[in-house]
């Protein structure tokens, strides 16, 4: 398994890229499961989680063109498509849950793996099961399987969600859109990536409308051919603003509209960096002196997201004076929490609350990566921790960033892969 090799302390700078959105580029894949017609999705990151999508479609019968740069992919499903989305391949990503509405809207049918936990929590899918239920489609659970089925198209309904989930918002909008009828969730999640994905069904002939918190759908009989390039990954842009507030570097951050990491640039503001941005760009320099940014508080959008949270208590870890983290997401979303205590963190947790002691000292040590934020989480520590870093079972960060170490070398970072 390969492995990070990390020499810090570092002081980053330079320019990033960002690449395409790995939680935008998910749901608009499945979504393609819907069309007739020939569809081509761009700006795709060249992460493992898509890579896993890809493949799942290709077994249910997609014919997928990628570009040179895998970035750009021409998708044509056929007459007929399977519509068994195996354990295997659901159960290496979670997101794989997002094929369940559009094969029900489209065939009527499916067979798709309940996707099981992860590290970070239980995961559960009983608010995508409920909402498709209301629009018509039947469902047993058996041997791990989801098997479903609608007498026809599925049909229009209200639908008020009972928590928020970027997930069940998803799969609803997706399958609403070839239901019968006017479909209204209430409710609904309203992440920047949720945005992305009705805007990529109505440049295709959706018809779906925002108010606030509710997503009114009206279905159509098929979608047209479009084209469509995914909006950037505003975690990982997130992720880098907060290396150049930690190691009091200079970044200048491209081709995002910096509106999507709106309440995490205020958050860094706080903590002394100075920030410039305008349309597609941010501008930021890291400040001499970290200040503590006090309780900061996960939310759903527009609060501060969740998969931001590894990240920011880095940055606590070295700020002036204490401040605290409470995760209200995810329950067990504190696994980076062991990793930093063994660089020298002092992080007390309460529960869903983690308690951090600021001006601490990091020395390099061995890590372990666990979900995808807390590893990056443990890269950020590496910059600014004494001498060298190992971290181990980096296939969790390849999940979700594009050749993480290419951008941090440009940037000025010691980075090396150990095969
Ligand atoms: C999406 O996960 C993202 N994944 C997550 O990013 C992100 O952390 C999360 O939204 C919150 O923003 C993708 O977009 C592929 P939820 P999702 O449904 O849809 C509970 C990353 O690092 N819940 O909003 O699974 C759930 O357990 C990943 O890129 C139910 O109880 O998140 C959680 O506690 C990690 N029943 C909370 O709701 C359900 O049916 C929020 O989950 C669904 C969710």
């Amino acid at each position: 398994m390969d492995k990070f090799l990390i020499e810090g302390p570092c002081k980053i700078r330079g320019e990033v890229l960002v690449s395409g959105s790995k939680n935008a580029s998910l749901p608009i894949l499945a979504s393609t499961l819907l069309f007739d017609q020939p569809v081509i999705i761009q700006n795709l990151p060249k992460v493992k989680d898509i890579d896993t999508m890809l493949n799942l479609l290709k077994s249910l019968g997609s014919n997928i063109v990628l570009s040179k740069d895998k970035k750009t992919a021409k998708i044509t499903n056929k007459k007929n498509m399977k519509t068994f989305a195996s354990y295997s391949l659901v159960k290496t990503m979670r997101g794989s849950i997002l094929v369940l509405g559009p094969l029900v809207a489209k065939y009527h049918k499916s067979k798709t793996s309940l996707p099981g936990g992860c590290l970070i929590g239980a995961r559960p899918v009983n608010y995508h099961l409920a909402a498709l239920k209301k629009l018509g489609m039947n469902y047993q659970i058996k041997d791990g399987y989801i098997l479903a089925k609608s007498k026809g198209k599925l049909k229009g309904t209200i639908i008020n969600f009972p928590n928020i989930s970027v997930g069940a918002t998803e799969n609803s909008i997706i399958a609403a859109c070839l239901a019968k009828g006017k479909t209204i969730l209430r409710n609904c999640a309203i992440e920047p990536e949720i945005k992305d994905l009705t805007k990529f069904l109505n440049s295709a002939g959706a018809k779906i409308k925002w108010s606030g918190r509710t997503c009114e759908i009206t279905g159509v009989n098929y979608l047209n051919q479009t084209k469509y390039s995914v909006m950037a990954d505003r975690i990982e842009a997130g992720t880098f603003c907060i290396a150049a507030t930690l190691t009091k570097g200079h970044l200048e951050i491209k081709n995002l509209d910096p509106r999507v990491i709106n309440t995490e640039l205020k958050l860094l503001k706080k903590a002394g960096a100075k920030i410039k941005t305008n349309i597609d760009k941010i501008l930021i320099q890291g400040p001499k002196k970290i200040k503590s940014i006090g309780n900061i508080k996960t939310k759903e959008w527009p609060g501060i997201s969740t998969d931001m949270q590894a990240q920011l208590m880095v940055l606590m870890c070295k700020a002036s004076g204490k401040s605290s983290i409470t995760e209200n997401i995810f329950e067990n979303r504190f696994m980076h929490v062991a990793e930093l205590q063994r660089l020298g963190a002092k992080i007390i947790i309460n529960n869903n609350k983690a308690l951090i002691q600021g001006n601490t000292n990091f020395i390099g040590a061995e890590l372990m990566s666990s979900d995808l934020r807390a590893s990056v989480a443990l890269v950020l520590a590496a910059l600014v921790s004494d001498g060298r870093s190992y971290i181990n079972r980096i296939y969790h960060l390849d999940r979700g960033y594009e050749k993480i170490e290419n951008k941090l070398k440009k940037i000025g970072v010691s980075i090396k892969r150990l095969k």
